[in-house]
């Protein structure tokens, strides 16, 4: 099974210059909660833009063409290569990302876990487009903001339609 995970501004947004849109500990703690003790893969950007690496309690594996190893993490040559370690996975693999391999694993995933952030950012990448007719809502929490959390949000759960 193949999660993806994201957060994502109001059009969208996702990062810019290979930094996230801001920082929120509420969903930092979210994105910790959902994959810690699973394996979570993503593209050697992404992994590049850590401020800690490998995440920790989770097996950490890096998408990459032109790289032959990444301290810390696993390699992964070609999306093939995700979906055979999904495969075999006992529990879900969430994808965390960025840009470009949310779109290869859009077709792949089972569920979708969306922080929708309530504001508009400055972005050079953004989340790929939800066909409504291919995912439903089956679960949403919103949280408000607080003095530590600058921006309300929206805790979003979407499942493929069957
Ligand atoms: N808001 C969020 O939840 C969230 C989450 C994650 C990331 N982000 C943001 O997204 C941005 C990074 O996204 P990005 O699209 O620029 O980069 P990315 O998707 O993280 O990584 C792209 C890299 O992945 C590798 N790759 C992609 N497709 C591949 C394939 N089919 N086979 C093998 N390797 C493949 C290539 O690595 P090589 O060049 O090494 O070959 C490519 O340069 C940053 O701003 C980051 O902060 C946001």
């Amino acid at each position: 099974m193949i999660n993806i995970i994201a957060a994502i501004g109001k059009n969208s947004e996702l990062g810019f210059e290979n930094r996230l849109l801001c920082h929120l500990p509420n969903d930092l703690r979210h994105f910790k909660d959902l994959t810690t003790g699973h394996a979570v893969a993503m593209g050697s950007r992404t992994w590049d833009s850590l401020p800690k690496k490998p995440l920790p309690g989770r097996r950490n594996i890096v998408l990459t063409r032109s790289r032959s190893r990444v301290d810390g993490a696993e390699v992964a040559r070609s999306a093939e290569d995700i979906l055979e370690i999904a495969a075999k996975e006992e529990k879900a693999l969430f994808i965390i990302g960025g840009a470009e391999v949310y779109k290869i694993f859009m077709p792949h995933a089972d569920k979708l876990y969306l922080t929708k952030i309530v504001s508009e950012f400055v972005a050079d990448v953004w989340f790929p487009e939800i066909d409504p007719g291919e995912w439903q809502v089956s679960d949403i929490e919103f949280v408000k903001k607080d003095e530590k959390n600058q921006y309300d949000l929206y805790f979003k759960t979407l499942t493929r339609k069957r």
